[in-house]
């Protein structure tokens, strides 16, 4: 049977996504900046921090997966659905929920880079910094948590919890 532990509680995310929202707008006053969300995971993040950021933003999505259902990452990245619009010109922030190994992040940088934006930058709700494979240059990080499996705020295991409200590690 598994287990469900509260790390971050929906009140403390709320605080420090609107934290990240005044930053975000600061660092881009005039905008649009072009909010990418990967989806699935990061879709209530995108939704909150979109509406903390007091700067003009557009919204697409990107689908990858280097997952499966398991728990660690199988090393394979994968495009699953593209982008609707060009980011040709643009400011744009890909939105993460979590950098793991960074395989995913890094693959996916490499990708929207090719496609020569105006600039190019990460947010991401949580970093797992000790599990890192892949160099990968995150922005803005929401928090900092160790190495454990978390689920919740849009973070899955196997396609379940992802509308707790709450960040909570999945122990067995
Ligand atoms: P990475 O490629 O290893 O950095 O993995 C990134 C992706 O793996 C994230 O976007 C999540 O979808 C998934 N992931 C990594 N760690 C966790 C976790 O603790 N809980 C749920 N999903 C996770
Ligand atoms: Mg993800």
């Amino acid at each position: 049977m598994s287990n469900l532990r509260t790390l971050i509680s929906a009140g403390e995310i709320q605080r420090r996504v609107a934290e990240l929202g005044a930053e975000i707008a600061r660092d881009y006053p005039g905008g649009p900046v072009y909010l990418i969300c990967i989806l699935k995971g990061a879709c209530f993040f995108l939704a909150d921090l979109a509406r903390a950021m007091q700067t003009p933003s557009r919204i697409d999505f990107i689908g990858i997966s280097s997952y499966g259902s398991g728990r660690t990452t199988s090393g394979e990245v994968k495009l699953t659905k593209d982008l609707d619009g060009s980011i040709e010109g643009h400011d744009v922030l890909v939105v993460e929920d979590i950098v793991d190994s960074g395989v995913t992040l890094h693959y996916l940088v490499q990708v929207l880079a090719q496609r020569r934006p105006k600039s190019l930058r990460v947010v991401t709700l949580l970093d797992k910094p000790e599990r890192r494979q892949r160099e990968v240059d995150v922005h803005y990080v929401g928090f900092r948590i160790p190495d454990q499996f978390v689920v919740g705020y849009g973070l899955d295991f196997a396609e379940d919890y992802r509308n707790l409200r709450d960040v909570c590690v999945l122990e067995d």
